[in-house]
């Protein structure tokens, strides 16, 4: 298959500056050239998703691997275009969820073991932060698998954790329960433009061996530079508070997002939601 070598080996070079050694005799090397070239989308064709194909969607993405195989993940899906739309009024910021025909929720649940444990008349002295966090992962690995299988069936995605910006709200909307939070939404439909790679820090800064090494910031310079050659970004984040800079890069881009304060009450959230964090 030297065709797909070569393909994984164009996209790897675009998103890691790097030219990686690529058996063309490897099995599986579809799949590995749908993962190397992922991208998500944020405009969909105005074509609806069948509920078979989501069903489809739904079993391969809880067939993903779950801790001590507890199941602490949930899918609840949004269809109805006036549900869809009240999401979107609440993030006008991110005007492709009301574009998607299809909006997922992708929620950690932390109530059913509880609720097992209570009626199995059994002690539940495991309410504590590893719940959430168990129950937090099992989520964030579904919501990874489902985009992986609807990428693999020509669909795209767009997670969309800026939902949390609203986690009261949109909990009252989904009617979730004590114990159950979205951890993050997903807009999914037929992709209406092909979309691009985004480049990532070096596998050099990333990918660690036998120890952790520390940020090397000319790796972090080389990151920007690399990134802006392919993909500038068209808008420099508050200039007002910072200036503007004539080189401007990703690593600059995130430093000024993160000079603001984000979901400080996200843990208020959480606690106010059952979970122990302790
Ligand atoms: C957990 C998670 C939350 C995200 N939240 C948002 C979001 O709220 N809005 C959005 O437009 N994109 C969101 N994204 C998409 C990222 O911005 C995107 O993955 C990133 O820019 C890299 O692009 P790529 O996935 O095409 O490589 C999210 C991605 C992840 C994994």
């Amino acid at each position: 298959m030297p065709d797909l070598a070569s393909a994984i080996q164009a996209a790897l070079a675009e998103r890691f500056g790097e030219r990686l050694e690529i058996d063309a005799d490897l099995q599986g090397l579809e799949e590995i050239t749908r993962i190397a070239a992922h991208r998500v989308h944020r405009h969909y064709l105005p074509r609806s998703v069948s509920p078979e194909l989501m069903r489809l969607l739904c079993a391969c993405a809880l067939s993903a691997p779950s801790k001590s195989d507890l199941q602490q993940a949930d899918i609840l899906l949004v269809r109805k275009k006036e549900n869809i739309h009240a999401i979107a009024d609440l993030l006008p910021e991110m005007p492709w969820l009301r574009e998607a025909p299809v909006f997922l929720f992708f929620l950690a649940n932390g109530r059913r073991l509880e609720k097992i444990s209570m009626k199995r008349g059994k002690p539940f002295p495991n309410d504590h932060l590893d719940l959430f966090f168990n129950a937090t992962i099992d989520a964030a690995i579904v919501l990874t698998t489902l985009l992986r299988a609807a990428e693999a069936v020509g669909l795209g995605c767009c997670p969309i954790s800026v939902i949390r910006d609203h986690a009261s709200t949109i909990s009252k909307m989904l009617a979730l329960p004590e114990k159950v939070i979205p951890i993050a939404g997903m807009c999914l439909g037929w992709p209406a433009e092909k979309g691009s790679i985004t480049p990532r820090l070096s596998l050099h800064s990333t990918v660690h061996e036998e120890h952790f090494v520390e940020t090397d910031f000319g790796e972090i310079d080389a990151y920007d530079r690399r990134r802006a050659a392919i993909r500038p970004y068209r808008n420099q984040r508050d200039p007002e508070r910072f200036g503007r800079h004539e080189f401007y890069g990703w690593s600059e881009d995130k430093a000024r997002q993160y000079a603001v304060p984000l979901r400080t009450d996200f843990g208020t959230f959480v606690r106010a939601k059952g979970f122990n964090l302790d």
